[in-house]
């Protein structure tokens, strides 16, 4: 009994080093080296100021990044990269967003409209023509963002979607100076032409700013 027991003590002890001897040579999961995986592409098609444009992309392409570097649409603003200054505004299917935000390859079949496609300096959107005509700008880094919010923001306010200073949820608003602040709040203005901008958008809203 006793050699037994001496002999499973030397068999436990012959299994364990053998395990010991395969832990310290076998890496683990977690310590196995990961091959490099080259990052995935797709081929992505968007309207873009009404033309059909197909790009291949870096599935971790902003749609700011789409039209800055691979469509050379500059309009747009790189500011924060993180959403906090409406530089990048451009308008999709109707709707403003922070194309910094946006990955490129949500919006296929989109429609995306830029500061480049609302008008041309032969031709100029009313909202452009109101921001010159009443100084809307000074750097004017932020302007495109702020122009096309602007157009959107009248939209919104026209389909009759509210906003926090609505009166009403159901009501349509009105296009009151301080629904359109509201609605602009999200672009900033590093110079400071918010009066001036609310004047070009009251214009256009055939509004008091
Ligand atoms: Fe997109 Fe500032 S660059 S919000
Ligand atoms: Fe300079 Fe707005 S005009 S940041």
């Amino acid at each position: 009994m006793a050699n037994e027991v001496q002999l499973s003590r030397r068999g436990v002890l012959a299994v364990g080093t053998a395990g010991a001897a395969l832990t310290a040579v076998a890496p683990t999961a977690a310590q196995t080296p990961r091959a490099e995986s080259a990052p995935s592409r797709m081929p992505v098609s968007i309207e873009v100021n009404g033309a059909e444009r197909t790009l291949d992309l870096d599935t971790r392409t902003t749609l700011l990044d789409a039209l800055r570097e691979h469509l050379h649409l500059t309009g747009a603003k790189k500011g924060c990269d993180h959403g906090q200054c409406g530089a990048c505004t451009v308008i999709v299917d109707g709707k403003r967003i922070n194309s910094c935000l946006s990955l490129a390859v949500m919006h296929e079949g989109s429609k995306v409209t830029t500061i480049e496609g609302l008008g041309a300096p032969e031709n100029l959107h009313p909202m452009q023509a109101a921001f010159i005509k009443h100084d809307g700008y000074q750097c004017g880094y932020c302007t495109p963002g702020q122009i096309c919010s602007a157009v959107a923001v009248l939209e919104e306010i026209r389909a009759g979607a509210p906003s926090h200073v609505s009166a009403s949820l159901t009501d349509r608003p009105e296009p009151t100076g301080e629904e359109m602040r509201e609605r602009m709040s999200g672009n900033i203005c590093r110079c400071g032409a918010y009066s001036n901008i609310a004047e070009a958008m009251a214009e256009v809203a055939g509004a008091r700013a």
